[in-house]
């Protein structure tokens, strides 16, 4: 596995592999890779023929008061991981390198990022876009792989990618859970161990929800109210957000027909994390 930092080099190895006729698949991370990214990692290597992988935590993306200066980093366990699924290349560049002057220029998808975590991290979606296009232009991949558990991030990059005419296929592969439902995210190496009991709330609060939809239950606010009312339970939770909307366009939904997003974000301490669900309605 070869180990680039520089964008240059980044360019000529794609433009080596895209002139062979390879078809590049890709990951973008902020590293602490776990599970769920190495079920993208291991989709993409079986679906192309080069695995390119970057670990980049993008400052743009984080508030003044969020965890930039504290997101988990293990560039060495992280490069291992990467080599044991077979990735071909590991970009791993420096905000230096990056955003050498700055940024004067921001892709920014309306609507779809205005609601959930749009609405609660104002600018977060802007530096994820900004952030992937330009991942995008340097490592021109043909097929990407995000996960699920960031329903919305998922959302918006796909519409980006439509909008802009980008020429890459988006696949969003299910969230990875541990064996008593905690959705994986790196974030949760945060969490002391009463929140990380408290934080089982979130995906006890979605089987609850399915089961509402199973027994009939059609109404969004009822679904919020018993979900908010399960994550509350615990002491250790502050819910930043609990929302049933439309699965495609995230707008209000004031009954659920066919298919819904059942969304959350939940404070844990100083931890904030996030799970989802689609609901949907059997046609039978
Ligand atoms: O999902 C993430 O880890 C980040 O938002 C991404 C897509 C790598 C952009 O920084």
């Amino acid at each position: 596995m070869k180990i680039i930092t520089t964008i240059s080099e980044m360019y000529d190895h794609s433009d080596r592999l895209r002139e062979q006729g390879d078809r590049i698949g890709f990951v973008p991370t902020m590293g602490f890779l776990h599970e769920g990214h190495l079920s993208l990692m291991r989709k993409a290597r079986e679906e192309n023929h080069a695995l390119i992988v970057s670990i980049f935590i993008n400052p743009t993306q984080f508030g003044p008061d969020e965890d930039y200066d504290s997101y988990p980093k293990d560039l060495e366990s992280d490069a291992s991981l990467c080599r044991e699924v077979g990735c071909d290349v590991l970009f791993t560049p420096g905000a230096d390198e990056m955003y050498p002057q700055g940024t004067l220029t921001t892709v920014s998808v309306a609507g779809l990022t205005e609601t959930l975590c749009g609405a609660s991290r104002p600018g977060h979606f802007d530096g994820v876009t900004t952030v992937v296009s330009k991942l995008f232009n340097i490592v021109r991949p043909h097929m990407v792989y995000f996960g699920l558990k960031d329903y919305q991030q998922y959302r918006v990059i796909s519409r980006m990618v439509q909008d802009l005419n980008m020429n890459i296929r988006v696949i969003g592969l299910p969230t990875v859970r541990e064996e008593d439902g905690l959705a994986m995210s790196s974030r949760n190496a945060h969490l002391y161990n009463d929140e990380r009991a408290g934080a089982l709330t979130l995906s006890r609060s979605l089987d609850a929800a399915r089961e509402m939809i199973r027994e009939g239950i059609r109404d969004p606010r009822a679904i919020e109210k018993k979900v908010a009312g399960i994550i509350e339970s615990e002491s250790t939770n502050r819910i930043d957000y609990v929302s049933v909307v439309n699965a495609d366009d995230l707008t209000p939904l004031s009954s659920i027909e066919r298919r819904a997003l059942l969304a959350m974000a939940v404070f844990l301490g100083d931890t904030r994390l996030i799970d989802n669900t689609v609901l949907e309605i059997s046609g039978d």
